[in-house]
Order: structure tokens, then C-alpha cells, then sequence
């Protein structure tokens, strides 16, 4: 089915000027930007948007570093776009990542990977609701 997931470009991404190289590769995949733009999280923002990972050990660094430079939010759409992302975005763990994944060649640890992808389409419907209003989400069709 037809899916929609978030997807942010981390810090470290912009930071290497990757966003181009990151979203052609989204592209190939067959999935669609249908919402974008840049901004540099809140501390506020970035614990509210990870808040399901408020008690993990890593929380505070992962926190840090979203806000430590400017991100970019997209809302992705196509076929199965949920787990059409995280394979393109390979594993959470870039050292576990495929070879040709977006995080095996942009990342450079577990805390700075590059991309965040939804995990699951329930968990996508919300962190877009968190970032976009309805009307900013242009599909190709409607
Ligand atoms: P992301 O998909 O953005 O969701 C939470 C982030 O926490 C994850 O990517 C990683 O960048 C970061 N993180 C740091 N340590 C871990 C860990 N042990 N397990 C999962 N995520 C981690």
C-alpha cells in the first residue's frame, strides 16, 4: 500500500552538505518528497519528538546533538514507504549497516547516523502530525 513516513536529515548530514546525494537516493527508491523544510530543532522540539526515548541511557546526547546544527524534515510517500526508508537508510548502527546504505556512507556512529526514518506506519502518522500541518503535505495527486 501506498504509505507515508518522516524522515529527518541529521545534523551531521547537512553539516557534510549530503542533503542532495541523501535525497537522490530516496528518489531511486521509488519514494516521493511530498514535504520538506529546514530547521534547527529546539531543545523543547527535539525532546518532544524523541520523547518515547526519554529513558534510554542515550537520551541527553541524542537530544544534544539534534540541535547541535540545522536539520531537514521530509515527509516521504510511496509504496511501503515505511520499510522502503529504513532500507535505504540501512541499520540504526552504522558499523551494522549495508554497504550502500545512506548510513553506511554518510554516518559515522550509532549517535550521529545521518537519518531518522519512522519505525512503524503508527509511529509515522504521528511524528509527521508533529512536524506538518496537512496543507504542507503535496502530493503528486490529490
Ligand atoms: P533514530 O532513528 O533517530 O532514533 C533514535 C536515535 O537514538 C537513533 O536513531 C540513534 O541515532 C540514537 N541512538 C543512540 N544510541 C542508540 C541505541 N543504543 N539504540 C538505538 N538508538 C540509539
Amino acid at each position: 500500500a501506498v504509505e507515508r513516513t518522516l524522515s529527518i536529515l541529521k545534523p551531521d548530514a547537512v553539516g557534510k552538505n549530503a542533503i542532495g546525494q541523501i535525497i537522490a537516493r530516496i528518489e531511486s527508491a521509488g519514494l516521493q518528497v511530498v514535504a520538506a523544510r529546514m530547521t534547527h530543532l529546539t531543545q523543547g522540539e527535539a525532546e518532544g519528538f524523541y520523547a518515547v526515548h526519554s529513558e534510554r541511557p542515550f537520551f541527553g546526547d541524542l537530544v544534544k546533538f539534534m540541535i547541535s546544527g540545522p536539520v531537514m524534515v521530509m515527509v516521504l510517500e510511496g509504496e511501503n514507504a515505511v520499510a522502503t526508508y529504513r532500507d535505504v537508510m540501512g541499520a540504526t548502527d552504522p558499523k551494522k549497516a549495508t554497504a550502500g546504505t545512506i548510513r553506511a556512507d554518510f554516518a559515522d556512529s550509532i549517535d550521529e547516523n545521518a537519518a531518522h526514518g519512522s519505525d512503524s506506519l503508527d509511529n509515522a502518522k504521528n511524528e509527521i502530525a508533529y512536524f506538518f500541518r496537512a496543507t504542507e503535505i503535496c502530493p503528486r495527486t490529490r
